[in-house]
């Protein structure tokens, strides 16, 4: 069973879709996450329900991330920002795993469950495992006073507003930008300096105007959408910052179009997935300018020197591309919440091209509250 769809209580406002508002939605969804929380005096942001202390902050020795589907991809993107800025050990792990495998509870670490409805049964039984086990379970949901906000010892609201297609999208970035308050709280009380945390928060800052120029290149998008739609299968690839931008990235496609797509790191290529490549197999590729581009670009390479075709998100023009999506540059510890959004609407115009129910995909419910 599902928790029940109550759709008719939202207006698409003008919109085809609940996924294309919701897309198109997320220039505010941005601005509401980040408000009232920036303090620009200690260069750092202030988390009202975290209820977390500054001691515990700076003892904790390792960050455990649990999610599933579309959250458990936000908190990968969580757990590199808190590695990056906080510099401590942390990674994601799908809720369901994680509680059937009798796992080894530390006492300094902190867990955070995520989760867009805060009900999904899998995530809410690994918190209640963890809580029974005396640990510290912090909430990073949407939905207030759901029941993983509910049994977690604090958190951070997204502040996504109601999400009604099934599938994620204002959700899953105002998640990633979440976690980046979070990582930035958490680097400021540890080692992050003024400076650092400056940076972060002009970053953050620019989010909301970068998502609507983001929004004003749909045309494009849905001009490439239409060649990928007869595409048998494809690949999505990317480097750390890049990987869950590109796993996420085929989740959505899969689960609204029906294209069989898989995610690899790029480096992991040439182990296996290179036999894929041929002309009818396209790859979609984040290629950040950062210090991997190199890399990233050696990649491009080996897949074109496989005649297979690519489009690159990336912030110039790829010369061995075949089409490439310009996003704009802000901080590189931010580019996952900016890369992900013109795939959302690459999903979106190919699965329209197919003419698929996008707000209700076969086989897919919002919630799942069972096991
Ligand atoms: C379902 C949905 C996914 C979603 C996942 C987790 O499988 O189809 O889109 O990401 O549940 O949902 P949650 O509400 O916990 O974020």
């Amino acid at each position: 069973t599902t928790v029940e769809w109550e759709a008719e209580s939202y207006d698409m406002g003008g919109h085809d879709t609940y996924m294309h508002k919701e897309i198109v939605e997320q220039v505010d969804a941005v601005d509401r996450v980040l408000r009232g929380r920036i303090d620009d005096r200690f260069a750092t942001v202030r988390l009202g329900g975290l209820n977390l202390d500054a001691r515990e902050a700076r003892t904790m020795r390792r960050v455990k991330i649990l999610g599933c589907g579309s959250a458990y991809h936000a908190g990968q993107i969580g757990a590199q920002m808190i590695e990056e800025l906080a510099r401590i050990p942390a990674d994601a792990e799908p809720a369901s795993e994680f509680r059937y495998r009798n796992p080894v509870v530390e006492p300094d670490t902190l867990y955070i469950a995520v989760s867009q409805s805060g009900e999904t049964y899998d995530t809410l039984a690994a918190v209640q495992e963890l809580k029974r086990k005396g640990a510290r379970v912090l909430g990073v949901v949407n939905v207030v006073g759901s029941a993983i906000a509910r049994e977690t010892d604090g958190g951070v609201y997204v502040h996504a507003g109601p999400e009604v297609c099934v599938v994620s999208t204002k959700c899953f970035t105002n998640t990633a930008v979440a976690f980046a308050l979070l990582a930035l709280h958490l680097g400021r009380i540890r080692d992050l300096s003024v400076a650092d945390g400056k940076r972060i928060i002009e970053g953050l800052r620019k989010l909301p105007g970068q998502i609507a120029e983001i929004m004003e290149q749909e045309d494009h998008i849905a001009t490439l959408a239409k060649e990928f739609a007869d595409a048998k299968s494809m690949m999505f690839v990317g480097r750390v910052r890049g990987y869950p931008v590109a796993r996420e990235a085929s989740l959505k496609l899969k689960e609204i179009s029906y294209i069989h797509a898989e995610a690899y790191p790029a480096s992991e290529l040439k182990h296996g997935p290179l036999a894929l490549i041929e002309p009818a197999t396209p790859t979609v590729a984040i290629v950040p300018r950062d210090d991997l581009l190199e890399k990233n670009r050696a990649t491009l390479e080996e897949i074109k020197a496989r005649s297979g075709r690519i489009l690159a998100v990336a912030h110039e023009p790829q010369e061995k591309a075949d089409d490439t999506i310009v996003v704009p540059r802000n901080e590189p510890e931010l580019d996952p919440v900016l890369m992900g959004i013109p795939l959302q609407l690459l999903a979106y115009h190919t699965a329209l091209a197919l003419g698929r129910d996008i707000d209700k995909p076969r086989n897919l419910a919002k919630s799942v509250t069972v096991e």
